[in-house]
């Protein structure tokens, strides 16, 4: 595919949409327009499947409807949005993707292999080129919801044994694809963090 795909990651609180509006700024300060997207949702049917996943009402939801949602959302996402875009040769940058479901259906909700199975038929093998991992502790990640927001959701609300296991998933995931996947320490400045995304863009494009 002629385009360029990708993907922002981080635990609950890692500071994803700050890093997300500098990587928005840095493309548009290149004049380079991008798709910008985000899960689960990115789409109409998407967006719907959304509100159903963190609906905190919804406390019987079974951990693989849970995970199949996720995948459903995705489906969509990448057939209507971001498949057609990479084809036509632009670059998609998307809050979350499949490494989302495996660190959070997979080892958070011990999912394990059955969530890379239902996610390979919904991405089809349209994987982003570069993900950027925010890396935070989980308690610092909840201390920060805590400060921002008054609300949490469904996922959010979850115990912290929840969100270490989250974190553990994404630090096997950096392991095992140290190609694809850039490794922040989310614990450094805003600016710093900035920096080191800056750093890895410009060597992309280049
Ligand atoms: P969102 O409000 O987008 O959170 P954030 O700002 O942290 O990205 O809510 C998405 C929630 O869904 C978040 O807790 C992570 C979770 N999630 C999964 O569990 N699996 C997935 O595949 C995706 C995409 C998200």
């Amino acid at each position: 595919m002629k385009g360029l795909f990708i993907s922002i990651e981080g635990p609950d609180g890692s500071g994803k949409s700050t890093q997300i509006e500098n990587i928005r700024n840095f493309f548009a300060d290149k004049n380079i327009e991008i798709v910008f997207t985000r899960e689960p949702g990115g789409t109409p049917i998407g967006e719907r499947i959304r509100e159903i996943i963190l609906d905190n009402s919804f406390k019987e939801m079974d951990y693989m409807t849970e995970a199949m949602l996720y995948a459903a959302s995705r489906a969509q996402h990448v057939a209507q949005i971001i498949r057609p875009a990479l084809e036509a040769g632009k670059v998609v940058v998307c809050d979350r993707f499949v490494d989302s479901s495996i660190a959070y259906q997979g080892y958070g909700r011990h999912l394990g292999e059955a969530v890379e199975v239902i996610n390979s038929y919904a991405v089809k093998e349209c994987m982003p080129d570069v993900t950027f991992l925010l890396k935070v502790d989980p308690n610092v990640g909840k201390t920060r919801i805590k400060a921002n927001r008054e609300t949490e959701d469904r996922l959010e609300h979850e115990k912290m044994a929840f969100h270490r296991e989250v974190f553990e998933g994404y630090l096997e995931l950096e392991k095992q694809y140290p190609g694809r996947i850039v490794g922040i320490d989310a614990s450094m400045g805003i600016e710093e963090i900035r920096d080191e995304i800056y750093r890895k863009l410009e060597e992309i494009i280049k």
